[in-house]
């Protein structure tokens, strides 16, 4: 699904710098500095038309939610009942905690006045006069940095009352969460907004229908809104000319793990993890990749026999993933695969929020499995049992908590069951012999 004139582009032609184009530049975070970088260009266009042409604009360019998901944004917007006399909510997503992922927080550190004004837009076109932007509370950094851009972004008139002389009205709150993965969770977010334990809701109905105080509320992730200012200002065409006829676009990719460069690589959907290794400067000297995962660990693992499968929805979603994230965490011939799934395991364990028993009891019965394996504890039949126990929890918790606990356990047993079988053959771990009594 890579668009043609991608297949054969050299790795410095698919960077494509928009939301990451001047981190760099003195004082990125300005506001006169967004100014000169076409900021505000695409509220004051949108603001020249309707609503509903502007959901209608966003719809039409093919905007996927940067989240995980992929949910056409402009969909979701239309979703918003109009005439309904209720107060209409937007919600920012700023609570990355995927492990691996880390794209909205230096976005919101080095740019925060493109999601402010992506706010803005969204807000107009559902007609929505409060926003939120629920960040991970742990960012302090971020935090300070986004109240500032906000309180400069009142200051010009950019919020507030009659906003840009629009008849808009438009106030926009920070809120900082207090650090629990379940909160990234939309309804376990407006929960936790509302003041509750954070807690998944049972889905539908969707916020779209009741949210936040069981208004209509749009739960949008950062790089989904950040992307909206660009695509106005330069148009839908020019956002479509990248990625690929259903993944459109730009976006942002965390590339982490064994690798030479890690960090933010900006570049179309739709492009290869080969292609980003590429650009990247490859596998740290020496090494060789073992296994990777496109979306942080909630994604199924591969292999390098994926490395030139495409990163969106139709590519590594098609071979029985999903993109999520766009996480690109990648792992050398080093790596003990039963080590790394313990962790992710034993991380998802902890971040259950026990509201249901597939999720709270499985990923518990998981952590103990996977410990005992890799110590050297393991029986073969130990195998099946994991399978079974994510196979309970698979499609059958709550929220998307539980499947992503399942994903790497079916993943691994999948594509390194010998390694499993090694640490139970040879009672210990063969990659580090050292640590096969530390749980004995
Ligand atoms: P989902 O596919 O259930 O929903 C996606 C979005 O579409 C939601 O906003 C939902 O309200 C909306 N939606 C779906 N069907 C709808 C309908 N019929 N009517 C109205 N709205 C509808 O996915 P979910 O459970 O919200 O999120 C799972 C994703 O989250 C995974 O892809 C995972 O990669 C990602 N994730 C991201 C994290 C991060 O740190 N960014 C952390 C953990 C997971």
């Amino acid at each position: 699904t890579l668009a043609p004139e991608l297949k054969d582009t050299g790795p410095e032609k698919l960077l494509a710098p928009v939301l990451s184009a001047f981190w760099d530049e003195d004082r990125s975070w300005t506001l006169d500095v967004y100014r000169r970088h076409e900021g505000y260009e695409g509220l004051r266009k949108a603001l020249a038309m309707s609503p509903d042409d502007v959901i209608a604009y966003v719809k039409e360019s093919g905007l996927r939610g940067r989240g995980g998901a992929g949910f056409p944004t402009g969909m979701k917007w239309q979703f918003i009942p109009q005439g309904d006399g209720k107060p209409h909510y937007l919600v920012v997503n700023a609570d990355e905690s995927e492990p691996g992922t880390c794209k909205d927080i230096p976005l919101l550190f080095a740019n925060p006045h493109s999601l402010i004004e992506g706010i803005a837009i969204a807000c107009y076109a559902i007609r929505s006069s409060h926003a939120f932007i629920y960040l991970r509370g742990e960012v302090v950094p971020v935090l300070r940095r986004l109240h500032e851009a906000v309180r400069e972004a009142y200051a010009a008139g950019l919020l507030g009352k009659n906003a840009l002389g629009s008849g808009l009205d438009l106030e926009l709150t920070v809120h900082a969460g207090a650090g629990a993965y379940i909160c990234g969770e939309e309804t376990a977010l407006l929960d936790s907004l509302e003041g509750r334990r954070g807690q998944p809701r049972l889905r539908p109905p969707f916020p779209a229908v009741a949210g936040l105080y069981a208004c209509p509320t749009v739960v949008n992730n950062v790089e989904s809104i950040a992307s909206v200012p660009t695509i106005m200002n330069r148009g839908k065409e020019w956002f479509r000319s990248m990625g690929s006829e259903k993944s459109p676009g730009f976006t942002l990719y965390s590339l982490s793990g064994h690798v030479a460069r890690p960090g933010q690589y900006e570049a179309p959907m739709g492009i290869t993890l080969r292609q980003l290794l590429d650009m990247s400067g490859g596998m740290r000297p020496g090494h060789r990749l073992k296994f990777w995962t496109p979306g942080g660990s909630s994604t199924p693992m591969f292999t390098d026999e994926h490395l030139d499968v495409p990163l969106d929805y139709e590519g590594v979603g098609a071979a029985g993933s999903m993109l999520g994230t766009k996480a690109l965490q990648c792992f050398d011939e080093t790596t003990c695969v039963v080590r790394a799934v313990t962790r992710w395991t034993e991380f998802y364990a902890h971040e259950s929020c026990g509201k249901c028993t597939p999720c709270r009891e499985g990923t518990y019965w998981l952590v103990q499995l996977m410990r005992d394996i890799e110590a050297g504890k393991g029986r073969m039949s130990d195998l099946d049992k994991l399978n079974d126990i994510a196979d309970n929890i698979n499609g059958k918790a709550f929220c998307a908590l539980g499947d992503g606990a399942a994903s790497p356990i079916f993943s691994s047993l999948k594509y390194f069951r010998e390694e499993y079988e090694q640490h139970i053959t040879g009672r210990g771990c063969p990659f580090d012999p050292a640590r096969s009594t530390a749980w004995a």
